[in-house]
């Protein structure tokens, strides 16, 4: 996880003795029989002194050459080993069904019939089929609506770092050191995490649930289905678990299923005593040498208990702490490695070689589609590569990732994964994350894929999940658009046969919704994006001329006080308009003859919009965007602020009236600026960043501006005056309140009082970060009490807002305005556990229950990446919002 920075022996058989001649022609027969379904033979060796359990060791012996996976006859079950009985044959009728065979590229519009946890059959069912089930059947008509598998998710911590998070509950890092492939995810797995029922509605039906990448090995992961069981218990969400989860020893007549394993290279393995990368290779290249000579000793015990010579062979060779890694050097277990860049990939690889295992995944892998070369020199063929979409740059390791590594890898034959890292990001928006990639050039086909079959091929598990064919899990969803439309979201989710949403809520989406979108074309950006290695040139270009024309327009919108309005729409597409525009300001639009007549052009520029729409400039708020480079590199940004209410702030700064800009601590030129820029995104609003309770003043400024003397630069030296008021910060909750009571009413002193009387006089706004209803409400009390004292009317917005919906009414009375952020609420503490999660689970989201109350209402940005996602985050909003009519 990226931190935002965790017996039953063998049943003993009684031998026969036999003879010397006998037990030769045995061992002919040992040689040759495939080992992997070895029956008790009831023949048996003497030689030397035969120990009692020979029987029980030699069946090891020959399971250790077996290999993992399914066993051949698996798709002739009948019935899933996770079938809940009492769950009803169901029919799903007209659907329109992304299979997932022929390599993602198979659409059959038919009936998928599923039955004791199974899918028993898909397309034009026969009326003999039917017929068996007629009085059980449980309908559904799908309409012709989409349906996938279950979304499957390659990298999640779901239960290991549960959600709301509370400090008793994280159990996916130990402090215990580099080098831990003896641990268990599955001893973590928090069966109440609320995020179970959450990534269901977003469509997950299956996650791997790896330990965190505080270590160079942090254990064993595991595989689960999301939905709750009868049993309540961690052990029965597993899918497919290794024996050895309750057993020392492995039922040697038993093929060995998958298992998993958490690697992690570079920056985070180490802990508080931070490793060196020499370190940790050398960890690496120590524990590997020892898991490979426990399984070299293990061989050559078997060959010659094999062989009959038990003569001083003593004990079989093995060490609990140690059999997970030695599985790993014999190819039975699913290696995912968290690992960044090229330095850290390229040793990587050379371990795989030098111990001779495969690597089932690189994860976060920023620099992955910089060395496809290296990648196929992995041992065993290349890994598949696991990313997140647009999360990029928090950290040095992840600057140069790019928006279209997954086309680039998909171009050079590696199999890309989209990845949740959940709750780093919210796995019910895993789909999300494929809808960017195939937005930036990623091949649609292979884009469901990436979270449907190939992520369950990767993890092991593509002979039952991913897929909707004969004979596999009984997991699938339907969707209420294309699934690469954005906000395409789940009317019903299937986990083995069982419908998981009562109820759900569907909102009517335009026609063109269920069509594959149309995407731009990113050709020549990903080609930069190579050639620059990660770091393509983005700064704006300025105009040559004053003019700019924009031609084949289709609608228009200015702002006007509080909404945006439509000032033109062309009737029909022949018909599209024209805009234009001088130094920066919109002066004419609508047809060609309104516009084009009036200018001079001995100078324009000229700009096909294609049929797109001229919109204001959107504002990004929320994140430390224009105040950070690289989130977790210090050295990279301006810094947090001092906290009087902690410790005193230095006189010589005024002490504690002190009160800083952030308009002082500016930084033009970040790429997430620019790439925000890119989209639309204009303007950034940044309070000083801050852990506590005390921030400052805030700043509007420019995202495209490459310094602060620049024209424009600066839009608003002073916006507001920023606090937080949170659980999270010390001291209390009450006291924070006290401290904001005192600033508001108390005598105005210093710096500080300044800008709180101005705050207090109604002249600028109070902006306070707040997550709670609890804390809300108090603050409204607060502005009531200084609009008591002061009697004229106190600016005051809340940002976070996660539990803001429960008082919407509230907010609109009291004249205060929410920046919901994130815009899609999570739950990720105590003080923001009471989400509205919105459609499929509730008919409103947060932000129309607000907006429905008369709420003025702020779409957030959490992170500084995530500022070039707001055009895409404003559409969610559209696309979720039943009363918000959509246009085709
Ligand atoms: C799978 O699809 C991708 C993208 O459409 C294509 O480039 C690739 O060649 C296909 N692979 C096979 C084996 O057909
Ligand atoms: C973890 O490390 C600490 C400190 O070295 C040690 O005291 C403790 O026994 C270890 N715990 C386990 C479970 O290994
Ligand atoms: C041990 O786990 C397996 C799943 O791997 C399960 O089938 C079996 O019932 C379990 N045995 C016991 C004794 O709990
Ligand atoms: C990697 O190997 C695949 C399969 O052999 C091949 O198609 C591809 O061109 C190779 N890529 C590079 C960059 O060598
Ligand atoms: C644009 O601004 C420049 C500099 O202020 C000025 O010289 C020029 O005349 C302006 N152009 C138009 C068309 O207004």
């Amino acid at each position: 996880m990226e931190k935002a920075p965790s017996p039953l022996p063998p049943s003993r058989q009684r031998m026969s003795k036999l003879t010397t001649f006998c037990g030769l022609s045995l061992l002919f027969f040992l040689f040759v029989v495939p080992p992997r379904y070895s029956d008790d033979l009831s023949l048996r060796l003497t030689w030397d002194s035969e120990p009692a359990d020979a029987a029980a060791t030699l069946s090891r012996c020959r399971a250790l050459k077996a290999q993992a996976g399914p066993p051949d006859d698996f798709h002739k079950r009948s019935e899933s080993d996770r079938f809940v009985p009492g769950t009803k044959p169901l029919l799903i009728k007209r659907a329109k069904i992304w299979t997932g065979r022929s390599n993602g590229t198979e659409v059959v519009h038919g009936d998928i019939l599923l039955d004791k946890g199974i899918i028993k059959s898909v397309g034009h069912l026969n009326a003999a089929i039917l017929k068996a089930y007629e009085t059980n059947l449980v309908i559904v008509d799908a309409k012709g609506a989409w349906v996938t598998p279950g979304i499957v998710d390659i990298h999640s911590h779901l239960g290991d770092a549960p959600s709301p998070a509370l400090d008793g509950a994280e159990d996916d890092n130990s402090p215990n050191g580099t080098i831990q492939p003896w641990l268990r995810s599955l001893d973590g797995l928090n069966t109440h995490d609320i995020s179970y029922q959450l990534s269901i509605t977003g469509g997950v039906t299956t996650s791997l649930i790896l330990p965190g990448s505080g270590n160079a090995i942090g254990g064993q992961a595991f595989v689960i289905k999301l939905r709750s069981t009868d049993e309540r218990t961690p052990t029965s969400m597993l899918l497919e678990p290794p024996y050895t989860i309750n057993t020392s020893l492995p039922n040697p007549n038993l093929p060995p299923r998958w298992r998993h394993m958490k690697h992690a290279c570079g920056e985070n393995p180490g802990g508080e005593y931070k490793d060196t990368r020499m370190d940790t290779n050398w960890a690496f290249r120590e524990a590997y040498k020892k898991a490979s000579d426990i399984k070299e000793k293990q061989d050559e015990y078997c060959s010659l208990a094999m062989a009959g010579k038990w003569k001083g062979l003593g004990e079989y060779p093995e060490d609990i702490q140690w059999e997970a890694l030695v599985d790993v050097v014999r190819g039975r277990v699913k290696i995912n490695v968290h690992c960044y860049e090229a330095v850290d990939l390229d040793a990587m690889v050379r371990l795989s070689n030098e111990f001779q295992f495969p690597i089932a995944a690189f994860h976060h892998a920023s620099e992955a589609y910089l060395v496809p070369e290296l990648l196929n020199r992995t041992y065993g063929g290349p890994p598949a590569i696991a990313l997140f979409a647009t999360n990029s740059r928090y950290k040095r390791e992840a600057y140069r990732s790019s928006e279209f590594a997954p086309r680039i890898l998909a171009q050079n034959g590696i199999k890309v994964l989209l990845k949740s890292d959940h709750p780093i990001s919210n796995s019910r928006y895993l789909l999300y994350e494929a809808q960017q990639a195939f937005y930036y050039g990623f091949p649609q086909n292979l884009a469901i894929a990436s979270v449907t079959s190939n992520a369950a091929e990767v993890m092991g598990m593509g002979h039952r999940v991913g897929y909707i064919q004969e004979g596999w899990d009984a997991d699938l969803v339907i969707w209420d658009s294309h699934p690469l439309a954005l906000g395409a979201t789940p009317s019903q989710v299937f986990i083995d046969g069982i419908a998981q949403l009562q109820d759900a809520y569907v909102v009517q989406k335009p026609r063109n919704y269920q069509e594959l979108p149309k995407v731009p074309n990113f050709d020549k950006q990903a080609q930069e994006a190579v050639e620059y290695e990660g770091l393509p040139p983005i700064a704006p270009k300025k105009a040559t001329c004053d003019t700019t024309v924009f031609t084949n327009v289709k609608s228009i919108y200015k702002p006007n006080s509080n909404t945006v309005e439509m000032q033109f729409s062309a009737a029909t597409l022949a018909e599209l308009g024209v805009a234009v525009a001088q130094n920066g300001t919109l002066v004419c639009s609508g047809t060609h003859t309104d516009c084009l007549s009036s200018f001079d052009y001995t100078c324009a520029t000229f700009v096909d919009l294609e049929g797109g729409s001229i919109a204001p400039g959107l504002v990004s708020f929320g994140s430390p965007l224009g105040l950070h480079h690289i989130e977790a590199e210090d050295s990279t940004n301006d810094g947090d602020v001092f906290d009087p209410l902690l410790k005193p702030t230095p006189k010589i700064l005024g002490g504690d009236t002190a009160i800083v800009r952030a308009a002082d601590g500016l930084l033009f030129g970040t790429r997430d600026a620019y790439l925000a820029y890119r989209v639309g995104v204009t303007s950034g609003i940044t309070a000083p960043t801050h852990k506590n309770f005390y921030s400052g003043l805030g700043v509007s400024f420019s995202l495209g501006a490459a310094h602060k003397l620049e024209a424009g630069a600066v839009i608003q030296e002073v916006t507001a005056v920023h606090v937080s008021v949170r659980h999270f910060s010390k001291p209390s909750v009450s006291t924070q309140i006290a401290t904001l009571r005192r600033l508001l009413l108390g005598p105005q002193e210093g710096a500080s009082g300044y800008w709180f009387q101005k705050v207090v006089e109604g002249e600028i706004p109070l902006v306070v970060e707040a997550h709670s209803a609890n804390i809300i409400t108090t603050l409204i009390i607060l502005k009531r009490e200084v609009e008591v004292r002061t009697r004229r009317p106190m600016k005051m917005t809340i940002t976070g807002g996660a539990e803001a919906h429960l008082l919407a009414r509230e907010l609109a009375l009291a004249d205060v305005g929410v920046i919901l952020n994130p815009a899609r609420p999570f739950p990720y503490a105590w003080e923001d556990a009471r989400i509205l999660p919105g459609p499929p689970i509730s008919k409103d989201s947060a932000i129309m229950k607000l907006i429905s109350n008369g709420v003025t209402v702020g779409v957030g940005c959490e992170e500084i990446w995530s500022a070039r996602n707001l055009p895409f985050d404003v559409a969610w909003v559209g696309v979720l919002s039943p009363k918000i009519e959509l246009k085709d």
